[in-house]
């Protein structure tokens, strides 16, 4: 287990993010709480608490099938055991950021997001476009035993190039949500993660 956030990797992370590129790190979390994240996702997404996600921010929201078809939950503290295990770990995360990268994310949102077979997320940027607090994107999946054949990879388009990245489970990828273009092909089956951004103060915000 690699939960340590050691200054090689953060080195390397910073490195790589300033290339454009995707981090991966494999065993983020310990395999226990990545399961029983899974099995709360589930749980959520069988008592309705899921929704269709919607493209877009404030008035200009719309759910689009075509564009993406996950069903998503926002995170809360207090909401659950595992998922204030999984908000610590991203805020140990985010202040290990700031200190090595002088990143001045503030703070970080995220929630579950489950795709049904069929699913997927056309190519987008995650920044949106009048509001530039998203930073750092950070995904974390839940899939044990996924297959590459099972599909849903995260296609990242670092420099023009095409990377493909299997949705495992204990795997997290960072990127920057401004820079890297990215889609999720089409999952075989139920695919699960818990999605977020880290952000830093807007623009006239204060
Ligand atoms: C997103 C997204 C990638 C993934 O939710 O914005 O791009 O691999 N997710 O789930
Ligand atoms: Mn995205």
């Amino acid at each position: 287990m690699n939960t340590s956030l050691s200054d090689d990797w953060l080195e390397c992370l910073a490195d790589e993010l300033a290339a454009g590129g995707l981090v991966i790190r494999d065993d983020f979390l310990p395999p226990a709480l990545i399961d029983l994240l899974a099995g709360e996702c589930r749980l959520r997404q069988a008592q309705g608490l899921l929704a269709p996600a919607a493209i877009g921010r404030g008035g200009a929201q719309a759910v689009r099938q075509a564009v993406r078809g996950d069903a998503i939950q926002w995170l809360e503290p207090g909401q659950s055991a595992c998922t204030d295990a999984y908000l610590s770990a991203m805020d140990r995360l985010r202040l290990a950021l700031n200190r090595s990268l002088f990143l001045g994310l503030e703070d970080y949102e995220s929630h579950f997001a489950f795709y049904p077979a069929g699913a997927f997320y056309q190519r987008h940027l995650d920044r949106f476009r009048d509001d530039d607090r998203r930073t750092l994107s950070a995904v974390l999946y839940l899939n044990r035993d996924w297959l590459a054949e099972d599909g849903g990879a995260l296609r990242g388009y670092p420099g023009g190039q095409v990377l493909d990245v299997v949705p495992l489970a204990g795997r997290l990828v960072l990127f920057r949500s401004a820079e890297l273009l990215h889609e999720v092909l089409p999952a075989r089956r139920e695919r699960l993660s818990l999605t977020g951004w880290f952000r830093r103060r807007g623009r006239g915000v204060f």
